[in-house]
């Protein structure tokens, strides 16, 4: 794997035990509180949430779907630029459907505003937001969330710096070196 030579591997936040038995508490807790809706559509948020998704879909216990939509606004960097785009969009209509939004991490909220106020503009049932992680600085609310983490650059369990580490079974703290 190719490696920014900028960067360095810090220490293990959280290992794959911690990461497996926490998504387990949350695929409990929604497939309770979906128990009596029908249907959830999980909505994947590319490229980050494709892992937690992955592992989260399979341990729920309603009925689902998956859809996946991406969103772009960090480029190489690790700052947002508050510029939230539209890079690709669902494959199906979501009107009348329960939506539970799935993101990696929510630092400044940006994206997930963008995205509900996207998602709401056609016609859901519900729309809720799960998000592996949340940077602890406030940002909007988030229904479910794994863990709060520091104000720090995550890498690891599908989070990437300049799309690098992203396979990393668990998720360690990078230093990025500016
Ligand atoms: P927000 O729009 O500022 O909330 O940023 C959310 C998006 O930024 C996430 O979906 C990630 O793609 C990316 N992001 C924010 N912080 C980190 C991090 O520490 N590591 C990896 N990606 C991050």
């Amino acid at each position: 794997m190719k490696t920014p030579k900028d960067t360095k591997l810090l220490r293990v936040l959280f290992s794959e035990d911690q990461i497996r038995r926490r998504v387990e508490d949350l695929a409990r807790q929604i497939s309770s509180d979906y128990a009596d809706k029908g249907e959830v559509l999980l909505v994947g948020v590319l490229k980050g949430a494709f892992i937690f998704l992955a592992d989260l879909c399979r341990r729920m216990t309603v009925p689902r779907r998956v859809d996946f939509i991406a969103v772009s606004s960090y480029g190489d960097r690790t700052v947002s630029s508050g510029n939230v785009r539209l890079v690709l969009d669902l494959r199906g209509d979501i009107r009348g459907r329960h939506v539970l939004v799935v993101e990696d991490i929510v630092d400044t909220g940006s994206t997930l505003a963008y995205l509900l106020d996207l998602l709401r503009l056609r016609g859901p049932a519900s729309v809720r937001t799960c998000a592996f992680l949340r940077k602890e600085k406030g940002g909007p609310p988030v229904d479910y969330v794994g863990f709060e983490v520091a104000d720090e650059w995550v890498v690891g369990y599908g989070l990437d710096y300049a799309d690098d580490y992203r396979t990393l079974p668990h998720i360690a703290i990078l230093q990025v070196n500016r």
